[in-house]
């Protein structure tokens, strides 16, 4: 049990950082530095490497109040049909780039709505990327679905092409909460997807749940989740509701007298995970949960969670490719955030196919840092042991972090002869801990591009 005074005096109700996910964050990343070493860090995969793949499709019939994610509205597929014509091109020009031996290992569709592709379109966007990367034998295919927005046959014909997990949008059945943050979608609704799915042979269904919503109660919450429960996922997301109106402009539809305080919000998160753990599930990071069986519990259990902009991941190759607005490549030698705007993005693709706008080189402190950050936030510890051994030029520096983390935070962390751990009653201080490491380190050596 987590201990709400010690969390209070140590700031985590005044904390404003909900969005960073790990180091660097996206906010460091600098105009027009993406397109400059795109090609060059393409061209150095190693030859025989596994590699990642993500596809972004930017569109969504309706457009939920409360969401954040890079998003528009359509009503139609013509927007869509020629948004995929580009995506297919900058796959092509990408690949071109990437050594000839090559394989891929991970494949997730995100958005918006990928099952918004008909079976035409998505049969077209599969076989680009299927055609071009031969896969490696325990190759897992993931999609994000909305169940108001998964056609029977879409789902099939995701399926035919291996579609292995599907990370299912639920995030509350209340109807007050549901119609304050305008998005309806029926228990029913979404059980008969979870039923196909597994019908289909996928065998991993995730499902994304927010907490922090509003008009959102203990009790409500609780209904929610037996009804959650009662679908039997392998893994589940619980996120607090980040309220960004400055930034994702639809989210002015939600007034924010209707959302709950900060204690609230906390005790709406404790009550979810006591109710998790009672089910059987396993606490991973910071915000997920997992049955035993699960693979992301399972590298949880053996340290190899990690973490990167999509969140947790048990992904184990160091080449992240990212396709489509907005998407980010992760490369040895730093990231390469795509065109945002759906536009700019097409405008990028159209010149040499290749759409980076906005990248990061990281330093060999930058790496050091990214690594503390990591162990903070996927296993609640930094190893000062292990990272010495791993930047052995940053001693002093991983050495400065911990006094300093340990002097601003002493009752939330216990200090050993190999580092730092976070107590399990200040849990939820990992995000405010990790950011607090992060902030303060000298950006001498960082090299934004
Ligand atoms: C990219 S969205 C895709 C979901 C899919 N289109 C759907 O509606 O089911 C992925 C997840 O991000 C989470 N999310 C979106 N906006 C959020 C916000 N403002 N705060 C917290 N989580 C949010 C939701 O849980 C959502 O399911
Ligand atoms: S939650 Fe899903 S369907 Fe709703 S706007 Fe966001 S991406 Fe689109």
């Amino acid at each position: 049990m987590e201990n709400e005074a010690l969390l209070e005096a140590y700031g985590l109700f005044r904390a404003k950082v909900p969005r960073f996910t790990s180091y660097p964050p996206a906010n460091r990343f600098q105009l027009d530095g993406g397109r400059r070493h795109q090609a060059n860090w393409l061209r150095n995969v190693p030859d025989g490497a596994s590699i990642s793949v993500y596809a972004h499709i930017p569109f969504c019939r309706r457009l939920c109040y409360f969401c954040a994610c890079r998003t528009q509205g359509t009503k139609t597929l013509k927007p869509v049909r020629s948004y995929l014509d580009t995506l297919i091109a900058e796959i092509i020009a990408v690949r071109h780039l990437l050594p000839r031996d090559l394989k891929m290992a991970r494949l997730h569709f995100g958005g918006g709505t990928p099952t918004l592709l008909d079976t035409e379109l998505m049969n077209q966007l599969c076989e680009t990327l299927f055609s071009h990367f031969a896969t490696t034998p325990d190759f897992e295919f993931s999609v994000e679905i909305d169940p108001t927005e998964a056609p029977a046959a879409t789902l099939e014909t995701l399926a035919d092409w291996r579609m292995g997990r599907a990370s299912i949008g639920i995030q509350d059945f209340a109807p007050k909460v549901q119609e304050t943050i305008g998005r309806e979608q029926s228990f029913d609704q979404t059980k008969s997807v979870v039923d196909a799915l597994r019908a289909l042979g996928v065998q991993s269904v995730n499902f994304d749940l927010v907490y922090g919503l509003p008009h959102q109660t203990e009790a409500s919450l609780q209904a929610t989740l037996e009804q959650v429960l009662s679908l039997h996922p392998d893994r589940l997301a619980l996120y607090g509701y980040a309220h960004v109106p400055q930034m994702s402009k639809r989210q002015v539809l939600i007034s924010a007298d209707d959302l709950p305080g900060a204690r609230a919000r906390f005790r709406l998160a404790q009550a979810a995970r006591a109710q998790f753990e009672a089910a059987g599930y396993r606490a991973i990071g910071i915000d997920h949960f997992g049955l035993a069986s699960d693979s992301l519990t399972q590298a949880a259990a053996s340290g190899a969670l990690r973490r990167n902009f999509q969140g947790y991941t048990d992904d184990p190759c160091e080449t992240l490719v990212g396709f489509g607005a907005s998407a980010i490549s992760e490369f040895r030698e730093g990231y390469v955030q795509n065109a945002v705007a759906t536009a700019g993005y097409t405008d990028r693709v159209r010149i040499d196919g290749l759409a980076g706008h906005r990248g990061y080189r990281m330093s060999a402190a930058d790496r050091m840092m990214s690594d503390l950050v990591q162990g903070v936030m996927c296993r609640g510890e930094i190893d000062q042991v292990a990272l010495r051994a791993a930047h052995p030029a940053f001693g002093r520096e991983i050495d400065d972090t911990v006094t300093r983390l340990y002097l601003t935070y002493p009752d939330a962390l216990v200090l050993s002869e190999t580092g730092l751990t976070i107590r399990p009653e200040a849990a939820s201080l990992a995000r405010v801990i990790a950011a607090a490491a992060a902030s303060e380190r000298t950006t001498q050596g960082s090299m934004a591009i």
